[in-house]
């Protein structure tokens, strides 16, 4: 028997790239004209961020950018997802754009060019300017109209040399998190009545989707998160809880947007909220489906007073990332095979925009950073992507969450999902073990783009 690889192999053509987003890494706060978004009052909120930290500095990748541009080149990787941050390029929501802010995308595409890093860029990570989120932000229905303005003014400056779109990143966070249970920005708490910001968010991919289009984009896609959802036990009431807890985390999102329709459980509650057309909004074509995939999750049914109708548990057997997120690479190949059987023609190929974890392994006297365990982690999920693929399922790209040890929202700057180690004080760049790990997975491929 010949020994297997030692690294999986992807078909040819398979793109590798890393992830990153705008206020997890730029800082440069308020530079050359950006406007406050919901993420700059939030996490100056005292008690809002784990460590107390802001994104004010984050990484300094807006003064740095070449020196990471450079780390892309020396990775090997083919692309690499960005995202543009809405208040650099329109400070206050509406009107006036920020020429500077233009400028700096402008340069950083050109970069990544000369370095051969395709972009991808997303139009919205979480950072929703001020000023529209004193008018309601995601619940006000104005905010769809201001962000299609906004995408037509992106698309326009960068569609001739940006191949991917993605016009929102996970809309499912962005609102259960952030309006519905008031962990992320802008600190919301208004549980079911957070599916306005759902639809509102859904119709911002649909809106900006036709304007990236109609400004010369011909890659759009979408970055949702999904994770296989799993009953606590086999008692009706945990497999009930967890269908709907499903519908609400996956369904809401990916059913709108690729069958224009709700999931049947929900339906009913997104009656009131829509208007005549918006589901025809909504669904766009697609060039691709960006999935987000971290872990599985495990759900049983709430006690008769909670708020909420499901309860989330520990998925246990596994071993956990530094945030005690359960590691389970199967689960991604076995969602990636029940995707492509439930939804076949209607399903665009698929890429996976995020995939990574949180390991804190710092360096060592010698200024390695050992971080075997990313490495494993790495491995097991791009060998699950392969093994879908050779089970029909038509997986493009693998982007790595993240080039760099960032902001990670509510966990502040204590959480490191880096394959490159950012010292905090110092800013200083040190790539991980899992970094040349990356590159020599990239150059064993039969051919990589
Ligand atoms: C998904 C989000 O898009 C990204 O911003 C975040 O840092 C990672 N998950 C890890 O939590």
């Amino acid at each position: 028997m010949p020994a297997p690889p030692p690294f999986p192999l992807l078909p040819p053509g398979f793109r590798f790239g890393t992830s990153t987003a705008s206020y997890q890494i730029e800082g440069a706060a308020r530079e050359d004209g950006r406007g406050p978004s919901i993420w700059d009052t939030f996490a100056h909120e005292p008690g809002r961020i784990a460590d107390g930290t802001t994104g004010d500095v984050a990484c300094d990748h807006y003064h740095r950018f070449e020196e990471d541009v450079a780390l892309m080149a020396e990775l090997g990787t083919g692309g690499y997802r960005f995202s543009i941050s809405w208040p650099r390029v329109v400070p206050t929501g509406s009107g006036k754009v920020n020429e500077q802010g233009l400028a700096f995308y402008d340069r950083l595409v050109d970069t990544l060019l000369e370095h051969g890093q395709q972009p991808m860029a997303t139009l919205y990570h979480w950072d929703l300017p001020q000023a529209l989120e004193d008018d309601g932000g995601w619940l006000n229905p104005a905010t769809v109209e201001r962000f299609a303005e906004y995408a037509a003014v992106v698309g326009e400056r960068l569609a001739d040399r940006v191949e991917h779109w993605i016009p929102v990143n996970e809309p499912n966070v962005a609102s259960l998190l952030g309006y519905g249970m008031g962990i992320h920005a802008p600190g919301k708490r208004l549980l079911f009545d957070a599916l306005w910001t759902s639809h509102h968010l859904l119709l911002a991919h649909g809106r900006a989707a036709i304007e990236l289009r109609r400004a010369g984009a011909t890659s759009i896609g979408c970055a949702n998160n999904h994770a296989p959802v799993w009953p606590a036990s086999d008692d009706p009431a945990d497999v009930g809880a967890s269908k709907l807890f499903d519908a609400v985390w996956n369904g809401m999102f990916l059913e709108p947007m690729l069958l224009g329709r709700y999931p049947a459980d929900l339906a009913p509650l997104m009656e009131d909220i829509m208007q005549p057309g918006d589901l025809a909004t909504i669904r766009q074509p697609l060039d691709f489906y960006g999935v987000n995939y971290y872990n599985p999750m495990k759900v049983a049914a709430a006690g008769e007073d909670a708020e909420l109708p499901w309860e989330n548990r520990d998925v246990v057997g596994h071993p956990t990332t530094d945030l005690g997120w359960p590691i389970v690479p199967d689960a991604l190949r076995e969602w990636l095979v029940m995707f492509r059987a439930r939804f076949r023609a209607a399903l665009p190929p698929i890429v996976i925009t995020e995939s990574g974890c949180a390991f804190n392994t710092g360096p060592d006297e010698h200024g390695v950073v050992d971080d075997q365990a990313r490495i494993d982690y790495l491995r097991g999920h791009v060998n699950a992507v392969s093994e879908a693929i050779v089970r029909g399922v038509d997986v493009r790209g693998y982007y790595c969450w993240s080039l760099l040890d960032n902001f990670e929202w509510a966990e502040g700057l204590s959480q490191r999902f880096g394959l490159v180690h950012v010292d905090h004080e110092t800013l200083q760049r040190t790539p991980k073990k899992s970094f040349h790990w990356y590159a020599d997975l990239i150059r064993a491929q039969p051919q990589h783009l």
